[in-house]
């Protein structure tokens, strides 16, 4: 459900090896009768509208690396192999994570506004080295924050769901804290970074009360979904310089209504949405859809399965 170039049309028929046709959808009305007898689907444009008329349907590989809005058809996907493009943009979203801390940390956002003032303003600036992060979310994305801090003297600590017991460093050294325990060291915190999934626990994992317990000078950064942290809460703090700054690449209304107080606060950087910016063909998921196309019809496991319960 996507237009391919030529070399990646050709890519896809290769690793089918003519154990199967490929048919294109380019718009609704193709989607949904062409999915009536499809086995597989790969590309989400046209995927979530024209899925009840799928009759067939054993695998679903999307294009993005956050499936909750597939995840709306949850019921209807039990039975179907749901597979997403985990890893392909790890080292972007990594780099605008850090371009968005680093922003923060030098106040940027306010320098570049006293210019536009032709305002000459110098100051004393916060700096790096020895700060305590917390990364939310230990997956690609999250790992890819860490070792950028880590060459900027950053202590990073990374919170993961799956960790039990007490807090221990993982083979590259960085601390792993499991649910339970990752609230006890917020008050030591000075970078909260956000890269989690939405999921039902996630949803506004990180509220008032977790907010409230970070020290005033710490900084918070998410590049994850806007569901999981409560905006408003945010808004408060920073309102009431509980929090030194935050930036949201990720929001709770996108674009946000030209009302919301989002936009004029002054200690919030805010991105559309682009810590995984927009591509032009070719896509950079292309590879990963050959490679398990190829998996697909020679019964090997797929890469990227969605537990369609855990919601990543
Ligand atoms: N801003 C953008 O442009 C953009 C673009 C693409 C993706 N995203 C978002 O970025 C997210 C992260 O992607 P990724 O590939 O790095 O993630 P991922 O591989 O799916 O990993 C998710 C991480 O979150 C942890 N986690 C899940 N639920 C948790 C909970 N309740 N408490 C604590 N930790 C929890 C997981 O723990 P375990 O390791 O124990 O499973 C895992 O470490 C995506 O889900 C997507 O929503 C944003």
């Amino acid at each position: 459900m996507y237009r391919p170039s030529a070399e990646h049309s050709e890519a896809l028929q290769q690793a089918v090896q003519g154990d199967a046709s490929i048919t294109f959808a380019h718009d609704g009305k193709s989607a949904k009768e062409l999915i009536r007898d499809a086995t597989a689907v790969m590309g989400n444009r046209f995927f979530l509208q024209s899925l009840p008329y799928a009759k067939h349907l054993r695998w679903m590989q999307s294009n993005s690396v956050g499936v909750d809005v597939i995840l709306q058809a949850r019921e209807q996907l039990r039975g179907i192999t749901l597979t997403r493009a985990k890893g392909v943009y790890d080292a972007e979203m990594a780099d605008h994570a850090l371009a968005l801390i680093l922003a923060l940390t030098r106040q940027l956002h306010w320098i570049r506004d006293e210019q536009l003032d032709r305002k000459w303003l110098r100051r004393t600036l916060p700096y790096m080295s020895g700060v305590k992060a917390m990364i939310l979310g230990w997956g690609g994305v999250g790992q890819g924050i860490a070792r950028r801090l880590r060459s900027f003297d950053v202590r990073v600590c990374a919170v993961r769901r799956s960790h039990v017991g007490d807090p221990c460093p993982d083979e590259e050294g960085f601390i792993i804290i499991g649910p339970d325990r990752w609230r006890e060291q917020l008050p030591e915190t000075g970078l909260l970074i956000m890269a989690l999934p939405f999921t039902q626990e996630t949803d506004g994992l990180v509220g008032a009360p977790e907010l409230s317990k970070l020290p005033p000078h710490a900084l918070v950064v998410n590049v994850g979904r806007g569901e999981t942290l409560d905006q408003d809460a945010l808004l408060s703090c920073l309102r009431c310089k509980a929090l030194r700054g935050a930036a949201l690449d990720v929001l709770d209304l996108e674009p946000p209504p030209p009302e919301d107080p989002v936009w004029d606060e002054p200690r919030l950087i805010i991105t559309p949405h682009v810590a995984r910016s927009k591509e032009e063909p070719p896509f950079r998921w292309e590879p990963l859809f050959v490679e398990n196309l190829r998996r697909y019809v020679s019964g090997e496991p797929l890469l990227n399965v969605v537990d369609l319960d855990k919601g990543y």
